[in-house]
């Protein structure tokens, strides 16, 4: 007898989004179940994105789903695809679209919300203080997110030490503009747009409180950002006035926060930690950066002691994404104007950030089945 349709289905019935805690087809990820006569079948699996750190074995226990309802099978062809999905936190999703919702928290209310209809997920990066590698961690998860084949933006605000000029080698660079729209600069797969294309240096450091926030909402809402699956967004570094602000004006699927294993980021660290508590943005988690250094003989040396980022997740509840070892490609990469990630794709640095990518990707999907059912 030939293979039904059905059996497949039920087979599938039983494969589980490990991350998610249903079965596939309660999920409604799978589509175009085809089987041919001769017993081969195939089919497509829509995962919530394509950074899927379970991709590989999701489709592992497919077949064998399959293999074991169905003896009988031939062939199996699973396509691994994706869609990815959208936070709840910006309008016609369900959440609130920003009439300042969070008014409570700030003494002059909360700013207006940008919407960016467009936008599946915006995910701001923020440390406790500079020199962290927020920088360099938000470049190479944009990166690394558009290689896997996501529609990635990347946005740099920090008005008085522009950086992603520099880390993509586009110092001289000038949008143009369309419709009044500001493009998007195009590099790695990513569309860029930072302070630093539009002003220079000088003129940022002199604007101050409404003038810096009001150049950063435009940097913002008047760039042709197309569809975007994720738009990262490198937060100034600090927690004062114009991070507040920022944080309240964007809807925000949720933050990474990056720090480095030291007692004294930790305290600062803390302080990014509290000021998304207190706006009601959800903390996708915690990266460790410049973790230990590796000695030619393969020992590790921990510069800045050890794990202090990892026990810090623990200790605030969070989730721990990753630790990036310091390396010189790093540096190099940044000084050069490309990514490590793409100038060293095998470097233990790059494969430790790319997991720190799936990671995050992990978090943002988790996040949205949660409050698209919650
Ligand atoms: N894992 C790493 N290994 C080596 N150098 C790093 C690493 N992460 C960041 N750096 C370097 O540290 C400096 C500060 O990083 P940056 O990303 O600009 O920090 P921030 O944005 O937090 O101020 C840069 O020169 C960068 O190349
Ligand atoms: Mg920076």
């Amino acid at each position: 007898m030939s293979i039904q349709k059905s059996q497949i289905e039920a087979a599938l019935g039983t494969v589980m989004e490990p991350d998610l805690g249903k079965d596939l087809m309660t999920l409604g990820m799978v589509q175009d179940i085809a089987i041919d006569e001769s017993g081969n079948v195939s089919f497509s699996v829509v995962l919530t994105t394509p950074a899927c750190p379970m991709k590989e074995s999701i489709k592992q226990s497919c077949i064998d789903a399959i293999k074991q309802a169905v003896p009988e099978v031939g062939a199996i062809n699973a396509n691994m695809t994706s869609k990815v999905t959208s936070s709840c936190s910006h309008g016609g999703h369900g959440g609130h679209s920003g009439h300042g919702g969070n008014e409570a928290h700030s003494g002059h209310g909360a700013p207006q919300k940008i919407d960016l209809p467009n936008v599946k997920n915006i995910i701001a990066v923020a440390s406790g203080k500079g020199g962290v590698g927020k920088s360099t961690v938000s470049v190479n998860l944009a990166v690394s997110l558009a290689a896997s084949g996501a529609k990635v933006g990347l946005i740099d605000a920090d008005l008085y030490g522009p950086s992603i000029p520099t880390l993509f080698g586009l110092q001289n660079v000038k949008p143009e503009v369309k419709d009044n729209k500001i493009m998007p600069i195009e590099k790695f797969g990513v569309k860029l747009m930072s302070i630093g294309f539009l002003v220079d240096p000088e003129t940022a450091l002199i604007w101050r409180g409404p003038m810096a926030s009001s150049a950063i909402r435009q940097l913002i809402s008047d760039v042709d950002w197309q569809e975007l699956d994720y738009l990262i967004f490198d937060l100034p570094p600090g927690t004062g006035d114009i991070q507040l602000t920022l944080v309240q004006a964007l809807p925000l699927t949720g933050a990474v926060v990056v720090t480095t294993p030291q007692d004294v980021a930790l305290a600062d660290v803390s302080k990014a930690v509290t000021m998304f508590r207190k706006v009601d943005v959800s903390i996708l988690g915690v990266v460790e950066n410049m973790s230990w250094y590796e000695l030619p003989d393969g020992t590790k040396d921990y510069i800045f002691g050890k794990a202090g980022g990892e026990k810090f997740a623990k200790i605030n509840a969070l989730t721990f994404l990753g630790s990036i070892p310091i390396s010189s490609k790093v540096r190099e990469g940044g000084d050069t104007g490309t990514p490590s990630i793409i100038a060293n794709p095998d470097a233990p640095t790059s494969v430790a950030a790319s997991k720190v990518a799936g990671e995050v990707a992990r978090q943002v999907s988790i996040h949205n089945a949660a409050c698209a059912t919650g």
